[in-house]
């Protein structure tokens, strides 16, 4: 048997220790699928790690990373620790000392797109990052390798599984965000910032990822507009619910004559949609080939075991090609180097979406009439209207539940200002676009 494949892992946390542990526990398989040794030869943590249960006989745990960037006998580089300096520094040194990377960074990975795929195009490592999108579901691979041969034209899916776990405890209990919020905390779901999860800056860093290898494309990633849930309301989840809808944080790219569109934000899905049924922390992406039609993977978005599945298997895919002598055949953005450009993403203006809308108000016929009169000047046809008590204390006012049709985003947010404006609005109008 062949030497074994020399891995140096950076970062020894939640996912770095699963990564360890699964190297260790499937040993004899990988070996058995590789006709090699993977071993960890080098660790570098800050952290302790002699409660972890691990063995590190023949491993070296280093506090710093230098001795692991330095080292020519370490053929696979795993980026674990995070955030965006050493581990920019980590990626990118790597590369460009021609190793091959394997990372779960998905926000440095989103926010220096074009920095790090130059890089990775340039060297002759490879830059595995299966773990950065959607945990254990194998979907960058999918979308590469699965359907390299089609042209793909749109990408929907629950990505963030904190915002999941916090939407479906509120659609199941009728609770609001923030003990949903608490809730998830407790179970150790959101990220250690759970601004990033509620406010859909982590489905963000997905989506971005996800433009890039269906588009094949490079895109900025303070192009994308992304909105949160921390406005969404038990009452309009209720509302959904009555009218065969659930509400969802959706990661979305879409290839469009116009361009390409890609965003985040809480949507309504239709009870049939299979979105719909993926509860608590669970992830699950759609995807649509010219050929293949609709797809859908589903699978745990994160935590330690199935984000440690996914970085393995870009550690195996490495060793094989190691094994093979060969460069990696497949790009990292799936599209090769030259014809490789950055695009702008569609401002969110510019986009069509159905809208559902909830309009608090003092219930009167002329109320209403103004309120269709403003949406028919924006061009934005009606599909179906009702009315809702809003509560027994409040028996003048009416929750006015609009669905429309497709319409112009642009033309809806002006409608919105001027509906607003209306005297006998009562508060601000709650806009939630409905997936199509
Ligand atoms: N906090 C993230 C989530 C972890 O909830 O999906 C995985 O990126």
């Amino acid at each position: 048997m062949e030497d074994a494949i020399k891995v140096g892992l950076c970062g020894l946390g939640t996912v770095g220790s699963g990564v360890f542990r699964l190297l260790s526990e499937n040993a004899a398989l990988i070996r058995n699928r590789i006709g090699r040794n993977i071993i960890i030869t080098k660790v570098a943590t800050i952290d302790r790690y002699d409660n972890l249960g691990l063995d590190f006989s023949q491993t070296r745990v280093l506090d710093s990373v230098d001795d692991i960037l330095q080292d020519p006998e370490i053929d696979i580089v795993v980026e674990l620790i995070g955030g965006k300096t050493i581990a920019k520094r980590i990626v990118l040194e790597s590369l460009q000392a021609g190793k091959s990377v394997v990372t779960a960074n998905k926000a440095l990975l989103a926010e220096y797109l074009e920095e790090i795929f130059h890089a990775a195009y340039k060297s002759k490592g490879t830059l595995g990052f299966e773990a950065s999108v959607a945990g254990g579901i194998p979907i960058i691979r999918s979308i590469k390798q699965g359907f390299s041969g089609d042209r793909i034209d749109k990408f929907s899916g629950i990505v963030n599984g904190t915002a999941n776990y916090i939407l479906s405890a509120m659609s199941r209990d009728g609770i609001n965000f923030h003990n949903a919020l608490k809730d998830a905390q407790e179970r150790g779901y959101a990220e250690a910032d759970p601004t990033f999860d509620i406010e859909g800056i982590d489905a963000a860093h997905k989506v971005i990822l996800l433009m890039a290898v269906s588009f094949n494309t490079l895109f900025e990633y303070s192009q994308l507009y992304i909105e949160g849930i921390t406005g969404i309301d038990p009452v309009d989840i209720a509302i959904a619910a009555e009218s065969g809808y659930v509400i969802k944080l959706l990661g979305r790219g879409l290839r469009t004559e116009k361009g390409y569109e890609g965003r985040v934000c809480p949507a309504l899905v239709s009870k049939d949609n299979m979105l719909a049924s993926v509860t608590g922390a669970f992830n699950a992406v759609s995807v649509w080939g010219n050929f293949v039609g609709e797809t859908l993977s589903y699978g745990a978005g994160a935590g330690s075991h199935p984000t440690a599945s996914a970085v393995v298997s870009d550690i195996i895919e490495t060793a094989r090609l190691i094994n093979a002598g060969i460069d990696n055949p497949v790009p990292p953005l799936n599209i090769e180097a030259e014809c490789l450009t950055k695009k702008d993403i569609l401002p969110i203006d510019d986009t069509e979406s159905e809208y559902y809308l909830r309009i608090m108000l003092n219930n009167t016929e002329k109320s209403i009439n103004s309120i269709i009169r403003i949406l028919s000047e924006a061009d934005i046809d009606i599909r179906s209207m009702g009315q809702k008590p809003v509560s027994n204390d409040l028996p003048t006012q009416k929750n006015l539940i609009l669905f429309t049709e497709m319409a112009n985003e642009k033309r809806m947010q002006l409608a919105i200002q001027k509906l607003n404006g209306l005297s006998f609005v009562t508060k601000p109008v709650r806009m939630i676009r409905v997936e199509h």
